[in-house]
């Protein structure tokens, strides 16, 4: 049997269990309390929320069976829609309600380096946050979260402005009008023309790009008021220290999005270089059909991608130190009942204890005990078991002695 392509086993969570930990205790500067919400959820929250258009709802959906009725059901894409969704369900009242989460996603896309159809978001959300300072906020904590939580340099933020509704159907006109004077348009933007013009800008290929270099851009339409949001969200990240590129081409994946919208990017990821992303998205609960208007912002990273540019510098992380490891040999079967409750009165204790229990040489037990890093090993022999003794060797220097059975703990003093 073969995994699912696109799925990954991990067999060393080090790492990423350093993400989680780092990113819980940085959130919890920032006040947010950490909650999790099903990877099961109705597809229809999807439909609505990133538009039928997207690729992500029209191509990369994994709806797996009918749920209540003919309610479809499906593995969550993203977890946006969904902590909106518990917000309703949940009724509330907090504003901002301040939340992370994390967990798998699934995307039906074509596997490659940095992309997987199972992978991990760290989701930051502020819902019912409508000052601009939190967009702010929310990119700083993002920022610091991958400098300083997680000692990252080789990235850099951009970032984009996507202004009001009315904004951007002015520059779809105007887009539009571009596109319709231009002799001859590639297939791609012809596709997109008519379902989902601005995504015309995530075309990757050498024609696409060469057209749209010199179309009209959104920041350049933007209202006199939205123009001057623009300018003071610029101003205030300045202000907090955060670098960024404008990038007037930012358009994200999803539908739900309006005003601030950005993307962190990481040159030493590849062609998936974006590390994380978000913006803000005022209609969204709208959407989903609320009678309220929740104005919103947040960001999620994805978490592979993370791994993929600590793994390189791990040694220079602040990694967990795992405790030292004793390893309990019984030379012979009969030792093996005192070595079970020998082993149990140290873990009770505090140590962390691996017993041999599968025969073999004291040679061979040995050195597995050397393989699995044991600090100590405890040998129990015949004549340790009738006088109560036990044999420890210290695994670094290689000495030996025999201590008392009650005096275990204190030799090994290791808690
Ligand atoms: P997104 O840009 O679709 O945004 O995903 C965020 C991050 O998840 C990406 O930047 C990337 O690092 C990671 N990611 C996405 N797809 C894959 C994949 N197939 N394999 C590995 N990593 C992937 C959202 O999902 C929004 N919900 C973010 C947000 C939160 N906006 C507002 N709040």
């Amino acid at each position: 049997m073969q995994r699912v392509r696109g799925t990954q086993d991990f067999l060393d969570l080090t790492l990423f269990n350093f993400i989680i930990d780092r990113a819980r205790r940085h959130l919890q500067r920032y006040a947010f309390r950490e909650i999790a919400t099903p990877i099961l959820e109705p597809t229809e929250l999807f439909k609505r929320s990133l538009g039928i258009f997207t690729d992500v709802v029209s191509k990369e959906m994994y709806t797996i069976c009918a749920g209540e009725g003919d309610e479809q059901i499906c593995l969550r894409p993203e977890a946006t829609a969904a902590t909106m969704r518990a917000f309703f369900n949940n009724n509330v009242e907090e504003r901002p309600w301040r939340v992370f989460s994390w967990g798998s996603m699934f995307r039906h896309e074509r596997p490659q380096k940095g992309r997987y159809r199972q992978f991990h978001q760290l989701n930051i959300e502020y819902i019912g946050a409508p000052s601009l300072f939190t967009d702010v906020e929310c990119i700083a904590l993002i920022d610091s979260f991958l400098s300083q939580g997680l000692m990252l340099d080789n990235y850099a933020l951009h970032l984009n402005f996507l202004g009001s509704l009315e904004d951007r159907e002015r520059y779809r006109g105007e887009l539009r009008a571009f596109l319709d004077a231009q002799p001859v348009l590639p297939k791609a933007i012809v596709d997109r023309k008519e379902t989902n013009l601005l995504r015309i800008f995530d075309l990757k290929d050498s024609d696409c790009q060469a057209l749209l270099a010199n179309a009209p851009t959104l920041i350049d339409s933007l209202s006199p008021e939205s123009h001057a949001e623009w300018e003071q969200l610029q101003t205030l990240l300045a202000h907090v220290g955060v670098s960024f590129v404008i990038n007037p081409r930012l358009v994200r994946g999803l539908d739900y999005y309006n005003k601030t919208v950005f993307e962190f990017v990481s040159m030493a990821l590849g062609a998936q270089n974006a590390l994380g992303g978000g913006g803000r998205y005022d209609y969204l609960s709208q959407t989903l059909g609320e009678s309220d208007m929740v104005p919103s912002i947040g960001a999620a990273l994805g978490i592979e991608r993370l791994l993929l540019l600590l793994e390189s510098r791990r040694d220079t992380l602040p990694l967990p130190r795992e405790k030292a490891l004793v390893a309990l040999l019984p030379v012979a079967e009969a030792q093996q009942p005192l070595v079970l409750v020998c082993a149990q009165f140290l873990r009770h204790h505090g140590v962390c204890c691996e017993s041999f229990f599968d025969g073999g040489s004291v040679k061979s037990m040995m050195r597995r005990a050397n393989k699995h890093g044991a600090r100590f090993a405890v040998i129990i022999g015949e004549e340790e078991q009738r006088e109560n003794l036990v044999v420890v060797k210290d695994m670094v220097t290689g000495s030996e002695k025999k201590v008392r059975q009650e005096q275990l703990l204190d030799e090994l003093n290791v808690t």
